[in-house]
């Protein structure tokens, strides 16, 4: 990746946009492509509960509409007291469109911790 610190911060100001009032818990996601642009996204909840999307698939649904294809890193920031990964849904598009790019899983508070995509979804479904 470029820079980890301006993908964090890429991911601080877009988790400042989350609608996520129902739950509490505001994400934030940023996603660098192969030229080294962020993609920013919140997450997005509403009165349907179900039909809420995560900050990481607003992220990648902006870059692939925009045709970009191509992936080198995520950032994900909550205020949990711990980073948190992304859920099972967000790995296995994240696999599907961006394959094994490395994670950095970040707090307001500071923590980090980073892994590769292929570390928390081992055996993924390929179709
Ligand atoms: N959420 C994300 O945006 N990304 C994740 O990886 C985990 C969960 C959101 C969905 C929901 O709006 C809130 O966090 C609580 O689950």
């Amino acid at each position: 990746m470029d820079s980890e610190e301006a993908l964090v911060a890429a991911a601080r100001l877009y988790r400042g946009n989350a609608v996520s009032k129902r739950s509490g818990f505001a994400v934030g996601a940023a996603i660098e492509d192969e030229n080294g642009k962020i993609w920013g996204g919140c997450n997005v909840e509403n009165s349907t509960y179900g039909l809420t999307v995560c900050a990481e698939r607003v992220a990648i649904w902006k870059a692939l509409s925009e045709g970009v294809r191509r992936f080198r890193a995520v950032a994900v920031i909550t205020g949990a007291e711990d980073p948190t990964p992304p859920c099972g849904a967000c790995r296995q598009i994240l696999w599907e469109f961006a394959g094994d790019v490395p994670i950095v899983m970040a707090t307001e508070s500071g923590k980090r911790k980073q892994f590769r995509l292929a570390e928390l979804f081992p055996e993924p479904f390929d179709f």
